[in-house]
């Protein structure tokens, strides 16, 4: 790439102006490739979360995912191919995702939101894995990788060109590297430390520990003080508060059933379309919980019985 320096500032008549037009290229070109590690990390994190860690996706985790996953491909294209248009593109899903991230922060952060009840299926919305210092989920960790690549792109569509025949994308971040080095030793490295990661993490836990955002204490405790919290923090969303009866559940269906059959019940949840289904609503797996064990599920189970006198 030395030519390519050469040819913008050898020139005698470099004058301020270049100057001035390639250290802002300069800076668009360095966030730009910022904004692909980004969308990179974010979009290995996410893998990692549910592929090694196991955590479920929401609906809302899945909007997401449909507005990152193709712009860490097409940041990446767009650089290789020295696009100058490539923040235009980006800015297409980087903003439908941002705006996907902040209603789910709501969902999970204001409760007047979480009674939308926007997911009827799988894991609720409201239900947050990761909540470091209180605070950072994971919805907010997509946020920021979206506003990074808002951002960068909105910086490097106010570049003009840079000298003739030249964009600020003409060149990698660094004058050694191309762009396509460039961006393929940023994706090797985001990928591969994620896929190192993975095999740590897999290789220090046999059976894949499943989190949820029970704290330790109730997920060990299978007393019936804590069936009533899980109750109320897995189950309520959907059948209504224990003390107004439980709705979706018939006393019928305890009455008829074991223990260990509404336990399997439980775990794997009923369909919308099962033949025994009686409300044209579907049952999540786990309501939608994971980490519960079969003793906590159990102390549920028995204390759906005493609500419901059966
Ligand atoms: C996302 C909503 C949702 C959550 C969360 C949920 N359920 Fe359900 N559950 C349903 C629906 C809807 C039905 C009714 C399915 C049908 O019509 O057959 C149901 C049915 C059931 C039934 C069978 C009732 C019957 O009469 O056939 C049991 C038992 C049950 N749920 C227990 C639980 C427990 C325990 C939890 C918490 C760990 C839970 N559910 C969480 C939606 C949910």
């Amino acid at each position: 790439m030395a030519t390519v320096e050469a040819d913008v500032f050898a020139s005698p008549e470099a004058d301020d102006a270049v100057g001035l037009a390639s250290s802002r290229g300069a800076i668009a070109r360095a966030t730009m490739y910022v904004a692909l590690a980004a969308a990179w990390i974010a979009t290995c994190g996410s893998l990692y979360m549910s592929e090694v860690l196991g955590w479920i996706p929401c609906l809302w985790c899945w909007y997401q995912r449909i507005a990152m996953y193709p712009l860490a491909v097409i940041l990446a294209a767009g650089l290789i191919m020295r696009d100058r248009n490539v923040p235009k593109y980006a800015l297409c899903l980087a903003v439908p995702g941002a705006l996907a991230s902040t209603y789910h922060i709501l969902l999970q952060k204001v409760p007047a939101f979480a009674r939308l009840e926007t997911c009827v299926m799988g894991v609720p919305c409201s239900a947050d894995y990761l909540n470091l210092f209180g605070f950072i989920t994971i919805p907010m960790l997509a946020l920021t990788a979206f506003l990074m690549v808002i951002v960068a792109c909105v910086v490097a569509l106010g570049v003009r060109e840079e000298g003739a025949g030249k964009h600020y994308l003409t060149r990698g971040p660094l004058a050694v590297l191309s762009p396509a080095a460039s961006v393929g030793l940023i994706v090797a490295a985001v990928v591969a430390l994620f896929v190192l990661g993975g095999a740590m993490t897999r290789s220090r836990q046999p059976a894949p520990t499943i989190t949820s955002s029970l704290p330790a204490a109730a997920q060990a405790d299978a007393s019936r003080e804590a069936a009533a919290a899980l109750y109320d923090q897995a189950c309520a969303g959907c059948h209504g508060p224990a003390s107004a009866g439980m709705q979706l559940i018939r006393a019928e269906y305890l009455r008829g059933h074991s223990d260990l059959e509404v336990l399997a019940l439980i775990r794997a949840g009923r369909s919308a379309a099962a033949p025994d289904n009686f409300s044209g609503k579907a049952m999540p797996a786990n309501g939608g919980q994971i980490g519960i064990s079969d003793e906590q599920l159990l102390a549920l189970v028995r204390y759906l019985r005493e609500v419901k006198g059966q």
